[in-house]
């Protein structure tokens, strides 16, 4: 384990170890082989359908998963819940409008909610609209809406090698191709997402931003913001881009916000609650729209599906995570556990992004076709090996053309090893670098899997395979 120990020295642990102690702790257990290939079986080899008492590091997702402050545990008891005008309600618009820089609010149960309204409320039938790489949920609901999503992420996106420091960015030569072929008026807005999830959580940059709301300022065309981990966004700008090192990252997130005409949360990320969201606009039009049809989807406009408490830890947890100490070390902790991976020469999504690491399963497995999902191989061989739970972000999570029927084939191919906020230790993370090691030190006798049971819509959470 010496060279372990080197890594850390060499990351200079002191500078992102975790700003907080342990004050409460969740056991958890460790089960053995024969169990792990049991609930492999009857989870018919998809990760999401495991259940999570067998499961030993969970690292499916960021999303819920945080552990909560004691300040957000004590808000927790200062729920109103009042079925309309709840005091935490307005603590917590006025948190967003403080941190974010956004006029009006409307709270939801979690993020697919706020994409549902901001969907409905901005796109007609048949308009365009381009973002920065697909997100399933978001292009499930803009495709709900009639709206038809153009990829206008820059190419190195899409090259897991690439080491680009703002991959996330907007190409404007694809806007403009884009609003030149179709026209501004039939472009809904632009849909742009802080770190991109599906590209490896790669940022986008300040000058980025500032381009693209110059472009659609010439034609009239909105920007809406996926703000789910824009404040990680922001700790990569405060990292490279010039001019920023030196400015706090609230200062950062702020001015970033600015250049957008709104956005959309899943509070479960950045905002450290379990459950969570909302939607937030600088235009009444659309903030009128939204805030009538919360009442249909979510709940009433001051509650949107939270409980008062709920509101309550996340107005607390929207200022934790804006502090510079907090996203050094959850940024920190990610990159300990990337830079193991990397040292034994595993393919990794370069950069290392803001709330996962990426295991490049094309690289890992390069006997294995697309149509044998590697990825989601790789995710089961590592549940088999130590309990330690990842996600496909492949073939399997793109699903399939709405037009053809045909699988849509991505040329990134991952699995996910999310982190969650503040609740793994560093020793965690050896773990699930040695399980990576071991996975990989067998990668030639690995094959792939048939999918035997496929859903109607976001087919990755629900859908069966077998072994070859
Ligand atoms: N946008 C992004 C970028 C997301 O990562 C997610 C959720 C959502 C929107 C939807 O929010 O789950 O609160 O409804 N991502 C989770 C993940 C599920 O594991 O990446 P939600």
């Amino acid at each position: 384990m010496t060279d372990l120990k080197t890594t850390g020295q060499q990351l200079g642990r002191r500078s992102w170890a975790e700003p907080w102690k342990i004050k409460m702790v969740e056991p958890l257990f460790m089960s053995t082989p024969e169990q792990r290939r049991a609930a492999m079986e009857a989870a018919g080899y998809n990760t999401f359908l495991l259940k999570s008492e067998d499961v030993y590091i969970d690292l499916l997702t960021d999303s819920g998963t945080s552990a909560m402050s004691d300040r957000q545990w004590a808000g927790m008891m200062l729920g109103d819940e009042a079925y309309a005008g709840s005091r935490n309600f307005y603590r917590l618009e006025a948190a967003i409008q403080q941190y974010y820089g956004y006029k009006y609010i409307v709270p939801t149960h979690q993020g697919r909610g706020a994409e549902n309204l901001i969907s409905q409320a901005a796109i007609k039938r048949g308009q365009y609209v381009p973002g920065n790489m697909y997100f399933t949920t978001t292009r499930l609901h803009q495709e709900l809406a009639g709206g038809i999503f153009v990829d206008v992420i820059i190419d190195e996106a899409h090259d897991s090698t690439h080491p680009h420091p703002f991959k996330g960015n907007v190409d404007l030569d694809k806007v403009q191709a884009l609003i030149d072929r179709v026209g501004a008026a039939n472009i809904a807005y632009i849909s742009l997402a802080g770190t991109v999830n599906m590209a490896g959580g790669q940022p986008v940059s300040m000058a980025n931003v500032r381009a693209l709301r110059a472009l659609c300022d010439q034609h009239g065309i909105r920007i809406y913001l996926d703000a789910t981990r824009m404040v990680e966004n922001a700790f990569f700008i405060q990292e490279r881009e010039e001019g920023y090192a030196d400015k706090p990252i609230a200062a950062i997130l702020k001015e970033f916000c600015a250049y957008t005409d709104g956005a959309w949360m899943s509070a479960k990320k950045d905002n450290l609650v379990n459950i969570g969201g909302w939607l937030a606009l600088n235009h009444e039009d659309v903030f009128e729209a939204a805030r009538n049809m919360v009442v249909v989807y979510e709940g009433l406009h001051t509650y949107g599906g939270m409980a008062g408490r709920d509101m309550e830890a996340l107005a607390i947890g929207i200022e934790e995570c804006v502090e510079d100490q907090h996203i050094r070390s959850r940024i920190g902790q990610v990159r300990y556990l990337g830079e193991l991976i990397e040292q034994w020469g595993i393919p990794i999504v370069q950069p290392i992004g803001g709330h996962a690491i990426f295991l490049d399963a094309r690289a890992f497995y390069p006997h294995l076709a697309q149509i044998d999902f590697p990825a989601q191989t790789l995710a089961a061989e590592l549940y088999l090996d130590g309990g330690v739970r990842a996600m496909e972000r492949g073939i399997v999570s793109a699903g399939r053309d709405p037009e053809t029927g045909d699988h849509r084939y991505p040329k990134l191919e991952l699995t996910r090893l999310t982190i969650p906020r503040r609740v793994y230790t560093q020793s965690h993370m050896d773990v699930v670098a040695e399980s990576v090691k071991a996975v990989y030190d067998r990668r030639a006798e690995t094959r792939g899997l048939t999918m035997t049971y496929e859903p109607q819509y976001l087919r990755f959470f629900q859908c069966r395979f077998a072994p070859k």
